[in-house]
């Protein structure tokens, strides 16, 4: 393919499956661009054996411990003397972030959205801290199972009104955001599933679609034939939205 190759990163959780996708339509030339790192929150994420075995850098950042981390700092039984060692990235501005997010209702109560924020900033600076390097393009979430805050997404949406962080989510958005897209829908009893490409802005899978597509769901399809069919149509999905991208078309 002509033309300059953009520069993606890719943050996955699990599988992978999307990322193997993305990688082959890179290496395909159906995607004109070039993977330079895949970041994943779960260490040993079945993902990141598809990134190295494809040559791409990978690293971890451990949501789990760090959260754990944070969670026992504040709540004092960290230390003998009560002494904090958590260490919130410098720039974090709690009432800037607080008044942006749309992630967590506001009547959750303000420790535990303050907790959320602080501990998120604190995962997301040490993602930050590997991406830039790289100066990316666009960043793919690849089956990545975090939601991100203000305080990240503004440290990539450096243009103002640029989008820079894109998203697949299982289900036909704005039905069924979360975490089990393809479950709440095969719950609900829908006769039709889909998948969503979308920007991420500060809600929950909130941010402008890029893309959609839907399939049929039969009397008598389990759940995991649902997903089996989601997944089939996400492989296809997701790269020509990220070749959109490539071409400045979205
Ligand atoms: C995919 O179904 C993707 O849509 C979903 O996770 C799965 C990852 O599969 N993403 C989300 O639910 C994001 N909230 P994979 O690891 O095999 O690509």
């Amino acid at each position: 393919m002509v033309g300059k190759k953009i520069k993606i990163g890719t943050l996955i959780s699990g599988g992978g499956t999307n990322l193997q996708a993305i990688i082959d339509s890179c290496t395909d030339g159906r995607i004109n661009a070039q993977i330079m790192f895949t970041g994943s929150d779960v260490p040993g994420a079945k993902g990141l054996e598809r990134a190295q075995k494809a040559g791409i850098d990978t690293f971890v950042v451990d949501y789990s411990k760090i959260i754990r981390h944070v969670k026992d700092d504040l709540t004092g039984s960290v230390g003998k003397n009560n002494m904090s060692s958590v260490i919130l990235p410098k720039g974090f501005n709690l009432e800037e972030i607080r008044a942006k997010q749309n992630l967590i209702n506001k009547d959750k109560g303000s420790e535990r959205i303050d907790f959320f924020l602080k501990s998120r900033a604190v995962a997301e600076q040490k993602l930050l801290d590997h991406i830039s390097p790289y100066e990316i393009d666009l960043l793919v979430l690849a089956g990545f199972m975090r939601t991100l805050t203000p305080y990240f997404i503004d440290r990539i949406n450096t243009v103002p009104g640029k989008f820079r962080i894109m998203n697949i989510h299982p289900a036909l958005l704005p039905s069924f955001p979360g975490t089990d897209g393809y479950g709440d829908t095969f719950r609900y009893g829908c006769k039709v599933g889909g998948c969503t490409v979308h920007y991420i802005d500060y809600g929950e899978d909130t941010g402008p679609i890029i893309g959609q597509r839907a399939f049929q769901i039969e009397d008598g399809d389990t759940l995991e034939v649902v997903k089996q069919k989601g997944l089939a149509l996400e492989w296809q999905l997701y790269p020509e939205c990220i070749q959109k991208f490539a071409q400045g078309l979205v």
